[in-house]
């Protein structure tokens, strides 16, 4: 096995609670954009999210898909922004539906990311076996990561993660 780099071996002495520019380890609690706004721009190496897919949870106020595209673009306005230029964005999602009508979110993103000057890298397919079967089409088994922005160096991690868990075909 390859060695570890020895930050990510170390324990971090203290975890805060905001962003603090000499911090090790910052585990924010609350609202995404409340943490963004602490953040200096060109700060971040890489983000990876998993956002609401507005399919109406715990978590969120389901609408109509414009406006919950729209409640989006001050959040990419602010990721762009604390983005290193050689830092990557990872933004999974999955469909959203309405009234039987399939809407792939990612499809619905690109030009929001477009705009705000992200480039797409890499258009990953996560495929998986489980979750509720639909009765009426076929049942989702996929969720689609886009890779975005330009210089990344994400691909090297690719790379070690592709060799580890596909076959050469596949990858
Ligand atoms: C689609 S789920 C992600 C699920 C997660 N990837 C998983 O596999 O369990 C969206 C997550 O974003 C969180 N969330 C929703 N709105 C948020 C906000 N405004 N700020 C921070 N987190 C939020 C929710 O609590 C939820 O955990």
């Amino acid at each position: 096995m390859k060695q570890l780099p020895d930050l990510l071996l170390q324990t971090p002495q203290t975890i805060e609670p905001c962003f603090r520019i000499d911090a090790r380890l910052v585990v924010f609690q609350g609202d995404v954009s409340d943490c963004l706004e602490q953040l200096p721009d060109e700060t971040i190496q890489l983000i990876i999210t998993s956002p609401p897919y507005n399919l109406g949870k715990e978590y969120e106020n389901r609408r109509d898909i414009a406006d919950y595209l729209k409640t989006q673009v001050p959040l990419l306005k602010q990721l762009y922004r604390v983005l290193k230029k050689e830092g990557s964005l990872c933004w999974q999602v999955g469909n959203f539906v309405e009234e039987g009508e399939v809407y792939p979110l990612d499809i619905f993103y690109y030009p929001l990311f477009k705009k705000q000057g992200f480039k797409l890298r890499n258009r990953i397919i996560w495929r998986f076996g489980h979750g509720l079967h639909a009765s009426k089409r076929l049942s989702g088994r996929v969720y689609h990561i886009n890779h975005l922005k330009e210089r990344s160096r994400l691909e090297f991690i690719l790379r070690s993660f592709y060799s580890f868990r596909c076959n050469p075909a596949s990858a």
